[in-house]
């Protein structure tokens, strides 16, 4: 039988805030309908949808804020898998999101899938927080399990991001960071901004902010994959989203 989004329990507040930053059930069912939509909106860009995709992976799913509504829209026999490096919030998928495959991952590569046995990876906001080498990592394991000719849909905080944070750094007076961020991301395209979070026990080390230019990944995403396209302020209507194909 098949599940509906609403028969799906809610995530006890704590595991929403990690994944939302707040603790708003609302937002958290209703941005996860928005993020499926972003998918399907970018797939769509391409003439492609997600019917046509067997083997599927929402990457850093958290407590399953899309997947909750990605996996009610699949066939039975399209296979799911849920993977972060949250053990917890993977945990409660596990007991809650019936006819998924879930993983707990480890803060550095590699998955347990096979090379090449995934036709279509899902992501949101993940590649918005790992420094610089741990997402070269992470993009290489991505390229590992993915088919040729399979695609990725994957989130970056592009220049639309960085023009909200640098507003605020000046408006904070911090000028002089706000300039050497500006020039870093003109001259080398990729800036990451490090800091603990209040999730600190649960999430990896490298758990930061990170941005990137359109011309730095197209230089370095393209080493495993092709950009099909590449949507401004589109997840969200604030991340970047791209889709790539595996070459
Ligand atoms: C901003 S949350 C987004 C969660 C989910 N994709 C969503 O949109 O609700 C970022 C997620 O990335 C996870 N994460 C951090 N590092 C990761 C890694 N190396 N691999 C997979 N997930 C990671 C975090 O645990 C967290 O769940």
């Amino acid at each position: 039988m098949k599940i509906s989004e609403e028969q799906i329990p809610l995530p006890p507040v704590g595991l929403v805030a990690r994944v939302t930053g707040t603790e708003d059930l609302q937002w958290f069912r209703h941005s996860g309908g928005l993020s499926l939509n972003d998918w399907e909106r970018s797939l769509g860009g391409i003439a492609r949808n997600f019917d046509q995709f067997e083997n599927i992976v929402d990457y850093g799913c958290g407590c399953g804020r899309v997947l909750r509504h990605l996996k009610p829209r699949l066939r039975p026999e399209q296979k799911l898998h849920a993977m972060d490096v949250d053990a917890d919030a993977i945990g409660w998928v596990q007991q809650n999101i019936q006819g998924v495959e879930t993983h707990v991952l480890s803060p550095m590569p590699p998955t347990t899938l096979s090379n090449a046995s995934i036709d279509l990876v899902l992501n949101h906001s993940v590649f918005t927080h790992l420094t610089e080498d741990v997402q070269t990592l992470w993009l290489a394991e991505v390229a590992r399990i993915v088919k040729p000719g399979g695609l990725a849909v994957l989130t970056f905080h592009g220049r639309n991001v960085w023009e909200g944070y640098r507003t605020h750094l000046i408006e904070s007076g911090r000028v002089e960071e706000e300039a050497y961020i500006n020039r870093r991301l003109d001259s080398y395209g990729f800036h990451y901004i490090g800091g603990r979070t209040t999730y600190e026990d649960v999430l990896p080390e490298y758990y930061g902010s990170s941005f990137q230019t359109i011309d730095y990944v197209e230089r370095e995403w393209q080493r495993h994959f092709t950009i099909k396209a590449w949507y401004t302020k589109a997840a969200l209507a604030h991340q970047d989203i791209l889709v790539l194909e595996r070459k």
